[in-house]
Order: C-alpha cells, then sequence, then structure tokens
C-alpha cells in the first residue's frame, strides 16, 4: 500500500513547548491512520530535540536547513553531526525562503544535498519557479535547472531510497500566495518526474513529489485527486493541529482511491 506523504515546516514560528504540544497532538488525533502515511514536521532548530524526545519515531522530525560542512568556522550555522545527535531524521533543502529571502544559490544546495547524503538523512529538495519565470514561460527551465544542480553528483542507490521531492512555486507560498492550480501543479509535478527518469531512469518516477504553496482545506482534495502528486507539504494550514488533521482526513480516502486506480 502506498504512502500518503504529507508534512508541514514550521518555519520561524513556534517556540520549543508550542512545537511539542503541536506534534504530541497531531501524534494523538492521527494515531489511528499512522500507518498509512509518511508524516512529518519541520521545526525550527531548537524545537527538534524536544520533538524527537516527545513523539520518538512516531512522527518524522527534520531540520529546516543544514550547513554543507561538519565543522569549521560557520558561525550561526549546524551541521549534520550536530543534527543526527538530536535525531534528525530529515533535512530540508532550498526552501524558497532561504533561496529568495537568504539568496541561497542552486551551488549551495547540492554542497548541502552531498553532506546530507553522506550522512543518513532522508532529503527533501524544494523547487519552485517565481512569478516572473513563469511570466517568461520557463517554469519548466528554472525546475530542471534547480534539480540538475542541486542533484548533481547524487548517488542513485541514495538517490531513490532517500530523495524527496517538494514542489513549491514561489509565488504560491506563505500570506501573499495564491494556491497552484491543481491542474498546473499536476503538469509540474509530471515534468519534475521526467526529469528524475533521465536522472535516475524509470525508477527515478517513483521519488515523490509534494506539492506545498498555500495549501488549505480548499484546495487540498483536489490537489491530491491529480496524478503525479504524492502527498503534500503544508505551512500555515498545517500549523493548528486540529486542521491538520483534518486535511489528512479529507485527503487520504482521495489518495487510496487513486491508488487502487492507478494499480
Ligand atoms: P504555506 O507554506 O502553506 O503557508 O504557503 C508552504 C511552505 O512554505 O512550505
Amino acid at each position: 500500500m502506498k504512502k500518503l506523504y504529507v508534512g508541514t515546516n514550521t518555519k520561524m514560528y513556534k517556540t520549543p513547548s508550542a512545537a511539542v504540544e503541536h506534534v504530541l497532538k497531531l501524534r494523538e488525533l492521527t494515531r489511528d491512520i499512522a500507518q498509512q502515511l509518511e508524516l512529518f514536521v519541520i521545526p525550527s532548530y531548537t524545537s527538534i530535540a524536544p520533538c524527537v524526545q516527545a513523539v520518538g519515531e512516531d512522527i518524522l522530525i527534520g531540520a529546516q536547513n543544514m550547513g554543507w560542512e561538519d565543522e569549521g568556522q560557520y558561525t550561526g550555522e549546524i551541521s549534520a553531526p550536530m543534527l543526527e545527535e538530536v535525531g534528525a531524521r530529515l533535512v530540508m533543502i532550498g526552501h524558497s525562503e532561504r533561496r529568495h529571502v537568504l539568496h541561497e544559490t542552486d551551488e549551495e544546495e547540492q554542497k548541502k544535498i552531498a553532506c546530507a547524503a553522506r550522512h543518513d538523512f532522508k532529503i527533501l529538495l524544494c523547487v519552485g519557479e517565481t512569478a516572473q519565470q513563469k511570466s517568461y514561460e520557463i517554469s519548466r527551465e528554472t525546475l530542471a535547472q534547480q534539480l540538475k544542480i542541486g542533484l548533481h553528483g547524487l548517488d542513485a542507490e541514495i538517490a531513490l531510497h532517500r530523495l524527496w521531492i517538494a514542489y513549491e512555486p514561489v509565488w504560491a507560498i506563505g500570506v501573499n500566495g495564491v494556491p497552484a492550480d491543481e491542474h498546473y501543479a499536476s503538469e509540474m509535478h509530471r515534468h519534475i518526474k521526467a526529469v528524475l527518469e533521465e536522472l535516475y531512469g524509470d525508477q527515478g518516477r517513483e521519488i515523490p513529489v509534494l506539492y506545498g504553496g498555500s495549501v488549505n482545506n480548499e484546495n487540498a482534495v483536489k490537489l491530491i485527486a491529480q496524478p503525479y502528486i504524492d502527498g503534500l507539504f503544508i505551512g500555515r494550514s498545517a500549523w493548528s493541529a486540529e486542521n491538520f488533521n483534518q486535511i489528512i482526513r479529507e485527503i487520504l480516502p482521495v489518495f487510496r482511491s487513486r491508488d487502487l486506480a492507478e494499480k
């Protein structure tokens, strides 16, 4: 049975105690469907250790970023061994706010991915075009570039077992974001899967590709009903455990019937 990928990035919100309350409640609310989900939460660095202590392996806890060296003179950075020791098992690389607010480049994302690959992390690479790139009709080229540079040199074995992609169009993210139309999102997912096939062969298509960017109670079902969308990566609408649980319960049956139909 295929698992539904659902997760949230809490950005620079929630103190450690609030983050712990969130994951504890989420675990309790989703306990009966946990086997059907690949459920993950990506809190701030300071919340990782307390969240892991609170829920153990029940919810995958990830980091929002990571330095590309194991140690060194990089004041303010957090390294892979530091994250490993506190129990993070997933690391997100290249979130749009890191790329566009903090000016990270594809080359930097590539170094971080190579570092995450040397350690045992699952890797969530975020890609997405800006509104301007979309208006120039270079969305596909932009996505291909982010994937090909970011994943450059990544071993197929690791990619096929530990890599996830989040497609998050920059214009769809956050308070000013406009959610992508589900058909457009599905088309971009199809394109991402084609690039992954080019990089890793037929099996590259199995790498999970999640949609993110203003996912909410209104559009979640429409998005998950589309082919090529393997899960949802949710910000604001998932920061209340109750609402996150409600979205998961609405999309799960749709995902299940799609999975059956595709078999
Ligand atoms: P949003 O955030 O759902 O609040 O738009 C998505 C994200 O930044 O990952």
